[in-house]
């Protein structure tokens, strides 16, 4: 079902989308509301200014992002690819970047995250350490970082609730994401273990407005689809074509190596739009888990709604990248705030 109150999102704005969003991520709506204590603090907005721990923590992040973007857009699909690995992982705790022998970004499915966006949360991370020592989490600095690329590419800006602790385990047993091949029954399963809903994975599915794929995610729909040894009767035919150039069966490269846009219409550019969406309607994704946007009843509506109104689209992509913000969050006593993210701190 959709959510109810959708419309009234768009209409009241951020200090209502706030608020819901802290009930719907699973802190009480008294805790929101102020009538019960919380059980454990939330994340909440200025968190460094209201401690006086790092003031300007939001400007010192945005300087690095800008001068990295500026190089390279495909940052920001990457620290989107992040957040998500990250959170959809046992909570938004920065094991993700944890090094290690076992660690998370070991994983298989991992294996297109980094190496490139970790370095450059390292050096983010040592600015801040060099300006407010043991003040900001990793897990904060993903968030910022991320909020911050997307708007350079597009995307709307809005605030990042903060006061997450960084954890202390990693490992890549854990690391259960589901494959871009399933069928959007089993994605919203998935969404909704994480406490998120049928309209979050409509939306944060339109992340890939934006970036690339390894080939070898979608060679099944290329040449042996649900292994009937042809390609995904549905796909565009033209795309198709385009697809199997990009990834052929017969290259010398591993399908690993290899690599697609997610989104051919935006391409190098990395630009975040609803075309997307339009693509989808169209025949025209690249991922099956894409394309099956169109069987379920309520993402086929919101999909026709970003398709038609880029607006709808912005706000809600807003709305759910601060929902995914606050999965299993560790807040408090929980936690660490880690010296260098790739390591705990040694007790
Ligand atoms: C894949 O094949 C199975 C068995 O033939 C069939 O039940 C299923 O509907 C097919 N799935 C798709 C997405 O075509
Ligand atoms: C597939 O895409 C091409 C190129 O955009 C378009 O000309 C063609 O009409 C599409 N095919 C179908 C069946 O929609
Ligand atoms: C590789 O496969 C592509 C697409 O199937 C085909 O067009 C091409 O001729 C093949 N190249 C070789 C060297 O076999
Ligand atoms: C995408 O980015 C390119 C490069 O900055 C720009 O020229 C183009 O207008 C953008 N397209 C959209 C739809 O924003
Ligand atoms: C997309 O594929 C479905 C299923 O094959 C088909 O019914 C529909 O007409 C196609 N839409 C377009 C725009 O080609």
């Amino acid at each position: 079902m959709r959510r109810e109150g959708f419309l009234c999102i768009s209409v009241l704005g951020v200090a209502l989308m706030m608020m819901m969003s802290l009930d719907m991520v699973g802190v009480k709506v008294e805790a929101a509301t102020g009538l019960l204590p919380p059980a454990k603090p939330p994340l909440i907005r200025q968190y460094y200014k209201k401690l006086n721990t790092c003031a300007n923590v939001e400007s010192f992040v945005q300087f690095q992002v800008k001068k990295y973007w500026d190089n390279n857009r495909a940052l920001t699909p990457k620290l989107v690819k992040l957040l998500y690995t990250d959170c959809m992982v046992n909570g938004c705790d920065a094991s993700i970047l944890l090094d290690g022998p076992q660690s998370e970004k070991t994983a298989p499915q991992n294996s297109g995250v980094g190496p490139g966006v970790y370095l450059v949360i390292d050096v983010i991370k040592r600015v801040l350490e060099a300006r407010c020592p043991g003040a900001v989490s990793c897990a904060d600095i993903i968030h910022l970082a991320t909020r911050d690329a997307l708007k350079l590419s597009g995307a709307p800006s809005y605030p990042v609730l903060l006061g997450r602790r960084d954890g202390f385990e990693s490992n890549a047993a854990s690391v259960k994401l589901p494959s871009p091949s399933i069928s959007w029954q089993s994605a919203l399963a998935f969404f909704q273990s994480k406490g998120l809903d049928v309209q979050d994975m409509t939306t944060l599915l339109g992340g890939h407005t934006m970036g690339r794929t390894h080939c070898s995610y979608i060679l099944d729909r290329l040449y042996n689809f649900n292994n009937t040894g042809k390609p995904d009767p549905t796909m565009n035919k033209s795309l198709l074509e385009s697809l199997r150039q990009t990834c052929p069966l017969n290259n010398t490269k591993r399908p690993s190596q290899q690599v697609a846009f997610l989104n051919p219409d935006n391409g190098k550019d990395y630009n975040f739009t609803n075309s997307y969406y339009k693509r989808v309607l169209a025949n025209k994704s690249v991922l099956g888990v894409d394309q099956q946007l169109l069987y379920g009843t309520d993402t086929k509506e919101l999909t026709d709604e970003f398709a038609t109104y880029f607006e709808e689209f912005r706000r809600s992509f807003a709305l759910s990248m601060t929902r995914m913000g606050g999965i299993q969050v560790l807040t408090g006593n929980k936690g660490e705030i880690r010296k260098n993210c790739r390591v705990r701190n040694k007790s």
